[in-house]
């Protein structure tokens, strides 16, 4: 595994296991999987209604905890300052955990700055480890930056082939904050493990085309987030570090970018 820095000096895995729509008993099984075949970031969010069973799965896993790291995001219920100090109170009940690795602002909700700020407190409290932002367009960056005391170490955003916003990373790394992707794969928006770029590069390397698509990403310095309930795709997105895309690949893939969102999301 590779790990990147962030602007505390804290490390997060460059693959780590989204969670979203990984619930239940299954779900607990699922992430606890996961954590047995290597993976060390799990991302979650109370919107995903799925903290006890990453809890769940962190605590029976066997891991030392200070390997693991847990990434967790508050949403719209909480979109005020006092609600968002209850939040952080609720993801470390939730996930009966003594502390969360990292805490996001899980969108650009009208009050995000204020929630920001309870989020600092929390960070100098001991509760969470560092801090960020998800889904926030350069402009509401920018007027974060100017009132934060701060920086938010991560800003998770949507990050694939086709969107991968890299003039968008470069910018937000040169202002000390990682640019994390989510929907590595699109979640299934395109037709992406069939891209006959992909393909062909993935045949050359003896690699799949779905890990191609993240090895673009993390060779770009861009951690991703795959989710899979399937244990041979778990290890396959792991798998990623045995080889180099070339220069000439990387620029290959580049044409896919289309410079818009799938989701409709980044708006001004
Ligand atoms: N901050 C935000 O607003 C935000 C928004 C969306 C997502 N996220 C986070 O990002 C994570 C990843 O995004 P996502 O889950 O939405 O979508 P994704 O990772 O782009 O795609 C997941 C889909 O790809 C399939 N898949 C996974 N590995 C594969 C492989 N090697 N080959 C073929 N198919 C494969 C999975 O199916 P199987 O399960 O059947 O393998 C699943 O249907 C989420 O789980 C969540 O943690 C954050």
């Amino acid at each position: 595994m590779e790990y990147k820095k962030l602007n505390n000096g804290i490390e997060i895995p460059m693959v780590g296991f989204g969670t979203w729509d990984v619930r239940g008993k299954e779900g607990v099984s699922c992430i606890r999987q996961a954590i047995d075949l290597g993976y060390r970031l799990i991302d979650t969010a109370i919107m995903y209604g799925n903290e006890k069973e990453v809890g769940q799965a962190v605590r029976s896993s066997g891991a030392d905890r200070g390997e693991l790291f847990v990434t967790d995001k508050i949403n719209s219920p909480y979109a005020s300052y006092e609600k968002t100090r209850k939040a952080v109170d609720h993801c470390l009940a939730e996930t009966g955990l003594d502390y969360i690795d990292l805490i996001l602002i899980h969108e650009p909700y009208g009050a995000y700055k204020e929630m920001y700020r309870a989020l600092e407190e929390a960070y100098e409290a001991g509760k969470v480890r560092a801090i960020g932002i998800s889904n926030i367009n350069r402009r509401l960056y920018d007027a974060l930056l100017k009132e934060c005391r701060i920086q938010p170490v991560l800003n998770q955003v949507e990050c694939h082939v086709y969107y991968p916003q890299l003039t968008y990373q470069k910018y937000l790394q040169d202002h000390g904050t990682v640019m994390q992707s989510w929907a590595p794969f699109t979640e299934g928006r395109r037709k992406i493990f069939d891209e006959p770029i992909l393909k062909e590069i993935a045949s050359a390397h003896g690699k799949t085309s779905a890990q191609i698509a993240l090895k673009y990403l993390v060779q770009n310095g861009i951690p991703v987030i795959p989710k899979s309930s399937k244990a041979s795709r778990m290890k396959e997105n792991l798998d990623l570090f045995d080889f180099e895309l070339s220069q000439s690949e990387l620029s290959s893939i580049q044409k896919l970018d289309g410079g818009n969102s799938l989701f409709g999301w980044y708006g001004e």
